[in-house]
This record gives structure tokens, C-alpha cells and sequence, in this order.
């Protein structure tokens, strides 16, 4: 079918480098122009998930509006949550650029931004500002890469955003902040649930209002490590698990072009990778913990696909850099295709259909 994204804008985008391309797309939706995309609204889209609304399945990723810069916008184009960060306590620049490359062939991305944002104030402030209620805005959480207590900057997060936080994601999935993802060993794990649940309860009382807490975790885990933060995650009551991050793999790529490159790999190539780990998260964790898919969606095939794995809702990012601004709305109408066609009542009933099938196969290397 005729994409005019891809046929005009995405070839200008993609002639500029890939950091001005995205600060352009911010731009170009701060103008308002989002209001032309329809998105498409179907109660058989529409899920409940740790006591949240949510309009139909399919969410912004973290890592697209780092700064808070344009949530409403987002949702105009009709997914149906945006998530906002990964946000630092201080400010901080990141690595040096060039920090993301494209991979045309694959419909990929690799990137080491290594959390670039404004800040905790400067992120606090827009949100303050926005008119809009009842719409769903996750703030992502992260820790500065020179701080010498990173839980403490977790718990600093949910400190200054509950207000404004439709639920929060601990992301301690970046391969681009050294020592990161050690966090997701199990006794530091243990440490940051509990103090993050116990700060998130504390302030629960306070505002009268319990926002949910979701754990962001890596496609690169062993069996092991799955079955260990699954233990985790339930021994502490965490509201949800998001799955998946980057990853540091390069399996499955046509165009090595690239490749070598440091950093986090997305798009097309993460999907199967990302469904078999959520596919084992959900056996490991039982029928009744939300999870939020990630990694490799592109079309509406995909979504249903992660939701087959697993998935309670789904999030997309660089499928976006390669289908455009409508890639929302057109999953939205694909997946009420796939209600149509088998009589769904909502497309939560395909939901685990084939989670046996993928976790019975290999985590590729
Ligand atoms: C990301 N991602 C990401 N995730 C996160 O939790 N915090 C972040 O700041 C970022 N930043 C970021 C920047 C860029 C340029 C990309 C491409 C990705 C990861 C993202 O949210 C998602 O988990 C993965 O990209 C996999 O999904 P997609 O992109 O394949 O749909």
C-alpha cells in the first residue's frame, strides 16, 4: 500500500543524521501538525492493566520524547499511552555524537545515547504545564552515570513525578550507561524494588492515589536471569514487567555495515528475540503480572504477534522511523482486522496463544 511517509518524509529525514532527524520530528509536532493523523478508536481495543485505562494496546516506547517535550502530541497520533524519559535526577549530555545509526535493510536502529536528558526539574516542569486529563503518561526513570547511590536516583523519580505519573518504569535495561544493567542481578534488584515500592506506598498515602510501579528489563537474560527477576518482581509486588530494552546482539542483521558499532540494537531484528524472552517471563511469572511488549514492532502483524507471546499491552519506537506518524492508528485498525476476522470480543483473547511456542525456543546469541 501507497505510505507517503515513505515515499517523501522519511527519504529527507533520512538524509539528514539521525539525531537532527528526530529533533526535527519533535519539532515538527510541536507545531500542532499531529491534529491531521486520525487515530482509531475501538472498544475491542480498549484494555484494563494495573488498574489503568487504556484506549487501545499500543504505546509510545521510552527514548522517542526524553524530555517530556510533546505527550499529548504523541497520543494525537493515536497510540493509546506515551511514556516519557529515560529521565535523570541532574541534567546530562550523554555520549559523544554520532550515537545513533540506521540500519535501512533491517529496519533497525542502533543507538548509544546514554540517557541524553534536561533533568528531573526541567521534565517536572512541562509536565505541570500540560492540559490534558485522564490520558496515560509513564514516566521512565534512570540514574545519572556518575552517581554514587543509583537507587537513591530511582527513588528520587517516583519522588518528584508522582503527581504527574500515570505509572512509572525503572528502566534498568540500557546497555549505554556502564554498570547499568547489573542492577538486574538479584540481590541489587532486590534493594531498588524495595526501596522504590516502599517510597512509591509512602507517597500512596499522601496523595491518595497508588501509582504503579513497572520494572523495563533487557532481551538479553539467560533462563536463569529471567526466573531470577521474575522472583523477584513478584516477591515484591511490582505492578508490571516491560520487555524489551535494546539489545547488544547483532544476530539476524542483512546490512553488518554498521554493526560494529557500540550500542543498543531496535527494530525489525529484536522481534523474535524479545518475544521469546517475554514468552518465558510469562511462564515464569504466571497468567495474572501485566506485561508490556516491546521490540520490533512494525505492523499490526507484529503487535498481535507479542501479544500472542504474552503481551497485555505493546510499545514501538523505531517502527516509527521507518513507517511514519500513522503507524499507531494503522496497528490499531489492523488489530480490529484481526477482531473482525475471528469474532473477538476484545484482542486480549488471542493474548498467550502462543507463548508455548515461543518459550520453547533458544534466546539467540
Ligand atoms: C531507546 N530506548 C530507550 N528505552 C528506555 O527505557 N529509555 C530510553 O531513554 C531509551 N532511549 C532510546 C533511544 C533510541 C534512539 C532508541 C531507538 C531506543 C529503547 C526503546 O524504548 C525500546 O525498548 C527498544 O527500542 C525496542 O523497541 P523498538 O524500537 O524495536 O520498537
Amino acid at each position: 500500500m501507497f505510505n507517503p511517509y515513505k515515499a517523501i518524509a522519511q527519504k529527507a529525514f533520512f538524509a539528514l543524521d539521525a539525531e537532527k532527524a528526530h529533533g526535527l520530528s519533535i519539532k515538527f509536532l510541536q507545531t500542532g501538525a499531529a491534529c491531521v493523523f486520525k487515530p482509531h478508536p475501538d472498544s475491542r481495543l480498549e484494555q484494563s492493566v494495573a488498574g489503568l485505562s487504556f484506549p487501545n494496546p499500543v504505546g509510545m516506547a521510552a527514548g522517542y520524547d526524553k524530555n517530556a517535550d510533546v505527550p499529548l502530541e504523541i497520543l494525537k497520533l493515536g497510540f493509546g499511552f506515551t511514556e516519557v524519559g529515560t529521565i535523570t535526577p541532574k541534567p546530562q549530555s550523554g555520549n559523544p555524537k554520532p550515537r545513533i545509526f540506521r540500519l535501512p535493510t533491517d529496519e533497525a536502529v542502533i543507538n548509544r545515547l546514554g540517557f541524553n536528558n534536561d533533568g528531573h526539574q526541567a521534565a517536572l516542569q512541562r509536565l505541570e504545564n500540560l492540559r490534558g486529563k485522564g490520558q496515560i503518561i509513564g514516566v521512565n526513570i534512570g540514574a545519572n552515570k556518575d552517581s554514587e547511590d543509583r537507587t537513591q536516583d530511582y527513588v528520587s523519580g517516583i519522588d518528584t513525578f508522582y503527581k504527574h505519573a500515570s505509572y512509572f518504569t525503572a528502566n534498568i535495561s540500557s546497555p549505554n550507561t556502564p554498570g547499568l544493567r547489573d542492577l538486574q542481578a538479584r540481590e541489587s534488584l532486590s534493594e531498588l524494588l524495595s526501596r522504590c515500592i516502599n517510597k512509591r506506598n509512602e507517597l500512596a498515602k499522601i496523595h491518595g492515589k497508588r501509582v504503579p510501579i513497572f520494572l523495563k528489563v533487557a532481551p538479553d537474560l539467560t533462563q536463569e536471569g529471567i526466573d531470577d527477576i521474575a522472583a523477584e518482581v513478584a516477591d515484591k509486588n511490582i505492578d508490571g514487567v516491560i520487555i524489551s530494552n535494546t539489545t547488544l546482539s547483532r544476530s539476524g542483521l542483512k546490512d553488518m555495515t554498521v554493526a560494529h558499532e557500540t550500542g543498543g540494537l531496535s527494530g525489525k531484528p529484536v522481534l523474535t528475540r524479545s518475544n521469546i524472552v517475554l514468552a518465558k517471563f510469562r511462564e515464569a511469572i504466571g497468567n495474572d503480572m501485566p506485561i508490556i511488549g516491546v521490540g520490533g514492532i512494525s505492523d499490526a502483524n507484529s503487535a498481535a504477534e507479542k501479544i500472542r507471546a504474552g503481551a497485555d499491552l505493546v510499545q514501538l519506537y523505531t517502527g516509527m522511523i521507518y513507517q511514519g506518524p500513522s503507524i499507531a492508528a494503522k496497528i490499531c485498525q489492523g488489530l480490529s482486522r484481526i477482531c473482525d476476522q475471528q469474532s473477538l470480543a476484545n484482542i486480549s483473547d488471542i493474548r498467550g496463544a502462543k507463548t508455548e511456542y515461543y518459550s520453547n525456543l533458544e534466546i539467540p546469541k
